[in-house]
């Protein structure tokens, strides 16, 4: 059963809001107070830059509700699964470009131009992500995925992690006051889910956060239905990434 999360998008200024319209710090960052939306530690936002209140300590989850262009959706979703790239790049911002186009040629990925507006995207998202998360570096995983992959409810062992669904069936996700059931009852969880929406940008705080929980979630399960998702997942560098790319490049 999937949650009616519209009902908290309805949702016009909130009490966040309000709280916080006195301290003006997030609202002043995003130029568009009235963007966002929340539900208690989920906010729902409006742009890009509004992903930055993720860093209030307050906030578990922060969801970016954006469109991406019908030509790069139509591309993505026509690709055949084994033509969708599958890709781990620790890098900095700057060299990201060179480091996907790099990548895409040796997958020999077809479509010159939707593949620059994929680049060109995902660029986007990972500038933004290392100026919220203050690193330099990113570990970036663009993820061809057509099994059930995390299909546990889980939290994540980091303190922030941005993830988009370029195509297929997008992260579920357990509102607070039921994450301890759901981690409980797992496969016998009969309670409300949560769903990202198509294309939805969200950073989900992990247990090396404030609180030492974060939002619950897992991927969807996919096995056997045909579908081959396409998954953004970006985490600040750790003892698991892979060496710098730059450096693998001189290597
Ligand atoms: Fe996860």
């Amino acid at each position: 059963m999937i949650g009616n999360q519209n009902s908290a998008r309805r949702e016009t200024v909130s009490a966040f809001q309000k709280a916080r319209a006195g301290a003006g710090e997030f609202l002043e960052a995003s130029n568009m107070p009235n963007a966002l939306n929340s539900d208690g530690c989920v906010m729902m936002c409006g742009t890009r830059d509004d992903l930055a209140i993720i860093k209030d300590s307050e906030v578990q989850l922060v969801i970016w509700e954006r469109e991406l262009s019908a030509d790069l959706r139509t591309w993505l979703e026509q690709l055949r699964p084994a033509e969708l790239p599958d890709l781990r790049v620790l890098t900095a911002p700057k060299d990201l470009p060179k480091a996907l186009h790099s990548a895409f040629e040796n997958d020999v990925l077809p479509g010159q131009n939707m593949r620059d507006l994929l680049v060109k995207d995902i660029h986007l998202l990972v500038s933004k992500f290392a100026a919220i998360t203050g690193n330099t570096l990113v570990d970036v995983r663009l993820e061809r995925i057509s099994h059930d992959a995390c299909w546990k409810f889980h939290f994540d062992a980091v303190e922030k992690r941005l993830l988009t669904t370029y195509r297929g069936p997008n992260t579920e996700w357990i509102r607070p006051e039921n994450s301890t059931e759901a981690l409980r009852k797992q496969r016998d969880y009969s309670g409300p889910i949560e769903s990202l929406n198509h294309n939805d940008v969200a950073i989900f705080k992990g247990s090396r956060g404030e609180t030492g929980m974060g939002i619950v979630h897992r991927s969807p399960p996919i096995e056997n239905t045909g579908f081959t998702r396409l998954l953004l997942c970006l985490n600040a560098p750790s003892i698991v990434s892979p060496e710098p790319w730059l450096q693998s490049q001189k290597g």
